[in-house]
Parts: structure tokens; C-alpha cells; sequence
């Protein structure tokens, strides 16, 4: 394994894999490093460039793993009957609101001009005449303004937007809101962002560590990217590990490593493991089948689980319902206020689970947890509701003695002093 200290992040890749994002430079990769190493290579084929990228499989690693091409092609497609009145537009999401992940704020601080390159690729198969680079981290914001300034022309307009970090601050409305109207909080879909987006001009918004890969697939083509990973989940993707009880390291992994194999890296024995906090805080938990995975998007989806932006909380000793109580507590102070049934469901489910971790809820608390955890599903502007209904309804599926051992007051694992956090499993202290 090789592992490297950059900023106060650590990064490492398995044997065998060569990174394609993380490198073991240390530091900022400046403009005549990023182009020593080929970088800028003029486009003169777009649409060559957007086959390559249907052919790789490439798909989005902002959380929802929806193809790159797909959208691309749709915004290319759109821009094409506005076209008298102006270009699409392109948005880097780098927000990274997801507090158990540090893989966009890595590539920003260190590699800002592959960022750039990927977005200028996609701005270019989109016919974009405005791009965004859309962050909430200052120290990412410094490299992306140092990298800017770097440049000495520029094909399009790129523009940095700082914004105050927040959970909801990345969904894609939030941004397109931010750069409309000043405020990340997210919009009724539809129209989405690549009908109607900035300036009502169809938008493609894509996450970094989407863009990052960009750069390779115009370079190495798509039958070099699908060397890794497997046939439906192609290439490597960025996981931010965190939890027990070590430092969080960012990996580059090829899709489809057995999670035992990434444990052995970590340092981690598959005996100490109750389960994970998937995808960040969107997936939910997953109990100890989580040992019997591979980390591809195909098995994720048939375990009820997901990769979401590939952070992976693993939970040693600390009990999942205290787990879970803290991350319900979470949306409910971290949900944007919007929508009735998120502000409120999201109170009523973190007020059940607290409750539950501390001893005092019924048997009827519990059913009634469950209950919202089904009714509120899809509910809500954004996926907030649903990130919380999957913390409660996997704790409530997966964790049945746990959960009665709180009911029955005799929990082990919250003894002495059960498990509390603000941001559970946080990757870097919040600035
Ligand atoms: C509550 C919420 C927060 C999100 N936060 C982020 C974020 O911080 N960064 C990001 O890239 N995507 C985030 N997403 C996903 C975006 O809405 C969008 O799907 C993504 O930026 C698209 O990029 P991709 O296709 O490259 O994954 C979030 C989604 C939700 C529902
Ligand atoms: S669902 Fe929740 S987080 Fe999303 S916009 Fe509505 S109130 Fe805000």
C-alpha cells in the first residue's frame, strides 16, 4: 500500500492499483506540473470525446451515480434549442457537504487543475459559455483562486463561488440557487438543473471527483478507465474511511474490492465490525453482511445499501442506535427548514431515536419510528427526508437486538456512556 500525508489528509491506494486521482506528490500540483504531465490537451473532438465517456461507464460520484453521458448529452442536447439565446452552463460541485467525506475538498486543495481541466472537457461536449467551480472549504477555495490565476488563457469563464458549508448546500437546486439568487437551500424538481439551471439555461451540474476523471478518459479512452472496476460500476472512485477508532484515510479504489480487503488495509479485524454508516449519512447502516460485499454500486443497490460519494464509517464499539440517534439529530438541525414534512419528520425521528438511546422510549416510539421511517420516504424538496427515513428504517431492520436492548434498558455498547456526537464520524474537523 502506498500511503501518503498531504494537508492534514492522509491518502493511500491498495497494491496493485495505480491512482488515477491521488498522487503521492505532496502539495498543490501547479499549472507546468499538471500540463508536464499532459494535462490541457486541446479538444478538438467533442463529440469523440463524449462517446469515449458513454463507453466508459463513467458515473457520477456526487452521491447518486447517475451517467456522466447521460446528463452531458441531455445538456449538450437542450443548450442546442436555446442556442440563439445563449450557451448552457457547467457547475463543478465541490461543496462536499457530507461530513464523514474529504475526498472533493482533497482534490481541490491539491489537484485544482484537474478539476479545472475536467470542467473546461465538459463545458466544451456541452457548448458551455460559463462554468462555475461551486466550494464551501477556504482552503479549497485558495487553490482553486491560485489555480485561476495560473492559467493564462482561458477558453470560457470560470468563475469560484464560496458558500457557507451546510448539508444541503450541494444538492444540485442549492447550487444552482447560490449562483441565482444567493441562497444553497434546494428547489422543487422539476425543472432540474439540466432543463433549467443557471439563468434558466440548461445546466450541467457534476460533482469534482466526477470531472477529475475526465482528463484520464481523453487521454487513456474508455477501455483503459474499464481495466478497473467492474462491467456495471467501471474505474476506481475516491473513499473517505473513517471511524474505528483510527485516523480517516482517503483511498482510491478499484469498484468492486471486497470489503474485507479494504478493512485489512485500514488496519481494521473483521471480528471488531458490528456494521457501517454507508454512502456518508445517506445510505444508512449496514450490519455485519456488510463482510460479505464487494464495494461496487451493483452490490450496494441489491444489499438496500448504496456507495453514495464513497464515505464508509466503520462501527467498531460504538452501539448503532446511539450511532443512528446522533445522525438523525444531525438532519434534523442540519435540514434546510423548507418543507414541512422534512423539518418536522426529521424532529420527530431524531426526538424517537434519542429517546431510544437514552432509555426512554416505548415499544410504540419504536413502531412509530418505523412507520415515518415508510411514510416519509420521497417526501421533501431534496433527498434529505430520505437519507434520514434509511438511518432509521436499517437501524430498525438490521439492528433488532440492539435496538431491544435499549428498550429493555441493558445495552452493552452504550456503557458507560453512550456514543454522542454533532457530526458523527467527521473526516476533518469543521472549520
Ligand atoms: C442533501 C443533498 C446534499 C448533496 N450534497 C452534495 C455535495 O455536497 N456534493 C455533490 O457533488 N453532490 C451533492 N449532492 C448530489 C447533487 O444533488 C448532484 O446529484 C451531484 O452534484 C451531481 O454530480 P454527479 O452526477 O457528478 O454525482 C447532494 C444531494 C443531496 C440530496
Ligand atoms: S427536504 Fe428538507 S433539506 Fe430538503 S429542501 Fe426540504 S426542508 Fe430542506
Amino acid at each position: 500500500m502506498n500511503t501518503t500525508q498531504s494537508t492534514t489528509i492522509t491518502t493511500a491506494t491498495p497494491p496493485g492499483c495505480t491512482p488515477r486521482l491521488l498522487t503521492e506528490r505532496a502539495g498543490r500540483e501547479d499549472l507546468a506540473a499538471y500540463r508536464q504531465a499532459g494535462g490541457y490537451a486541446p479538444l478538438t473532438d467533442p463529440d469523440a470525446l463524449l462517446s469515449e465517456v458513454e463507453a466508459s461507464g463513467l458515473v457520477g460520484r456526487g452521491g447518486a451515480a447517475f451517467p456522466l453521458a447521460v446528463k452531458l448529452r441531455t445538456v449538450r442536447d437542450n443548450g442546442r434549442l436555446i442556442a440563439e439565446t445563449g450557451g448552457t452552463v457547467v457547475v463543478a460541485n465541490g461543496e462536499e457537504g457530507e461530513p464523514a467525506s474529504v475526498k472533493d475538498r482533497w482534490l481541490l486543495r491539491n489537484r485544482p487543475h484537474l478539476i479545472l481541466d475536467g470542467l473546461r472537457l465538459a463545458a466544451t461536449i456541452v457548448g458551455a459559455d460559463r462554468a462555475y467551480v461551486y466550494v464551501s472549504d477556504p482552503e479549497s477555495a485558495h487553490s482553486v483562486e491560485i489555480a485561476l490565476g495560473e492559467i493564462d488563457s482561458q477558453p470560457i469563464r470560470v468563475e469560484l463561488l464560496t458558500v457557507q458549508p451546510g448539508y444541503v448546500a450541494g444538492e444540485e437546486t442549492a447550487a444552482v440557487r447560490m449562483i441565482n439568487e444567493g441562497l444553497a437551500k434546494p428547489t422543487d424538481k422539476p425543472p432540474r438543473p439540466f432543463e433549467a439551471g443557471v439563468d434558466d439555461r440548461p445546466t450541467l451540474v457534476s460533482n469534482v471527483e466526477t470531472l477529475a476523471n475526465l482528463p484520464y478518459l481523453q487521454r487513456h479512452g474508455a477501455a483503459a478507465f474499464r481495466a478497473e472496476g467492474t462491467s456495471l460500476s467501471p474505474g476506481t472512485f475516491l473513499a473517505t474511511i473513517t471511524g474505528a477508532g483510527r485516523a480517516p484515510v482517503l483511498y482510491e479504489l478499484p469498484h468492486g474490492l471486497p470489503f474485507t480487503e479494504l478493512l485489512a488495509l485500514h488496519g481494521v479485524s473483521p471480528d471488531q465490525v458490528r456494521g457501517v454508516l454507508m454512502g456518508g449519512y445517506f445510505a444508512g447502516l449496514l450490519d455485519r453482511r456488510v463482510l460479505e460485499t464487494n464495494l461496487d454500486h451493483e452490490t450496494m443497490r441489491r444489499m438496500g445499501s448504496g456507495l453514495g460519494c464513497g464515505a464508509i464509517s466503520v462501527i467498531t464499539d460504538d452501539c448503532p442506535v446511539a450511532v443512528a440517534a446522533s445522525v438523525l439529530a444531525y438532519f434534523d438541525r442540519e435540514n434546510a427548514g423548507q418543507c414541512g414534512s422534512c423539518f418536522n419528520g426529521t424532529a420527530a425521528m431524531a426526538a424517537a431515536a434519542g429517546a431510544l438511546r437514552d432509555g426512554a422510549a416505548t415499544t410504540e416510539d419504536v413502531e412509530r419510528l418505523r412507520r415515518w421511517s415508510v411514510l416519509l420516504r420521497g417526501r421533501g424538496a431534496c433527498a434529505t427526508l430520505d437519507a434520514a427515513t434509511n438511518v432509521a428504517a436499517t437501524l430498525l431492520d438490521q439492528f433488532p437486538d440492539d435496538v431491544a436492548a435499549h428498550l429493555g434498558g441493558t445495552c452493552q455498547g452504550c456503557s458507560p456512556a453512550a456514543f454522542r456526537a454533532d457530526r458523527p464520524y467527521e473526516a476533518e474537523a469543521h472549520a
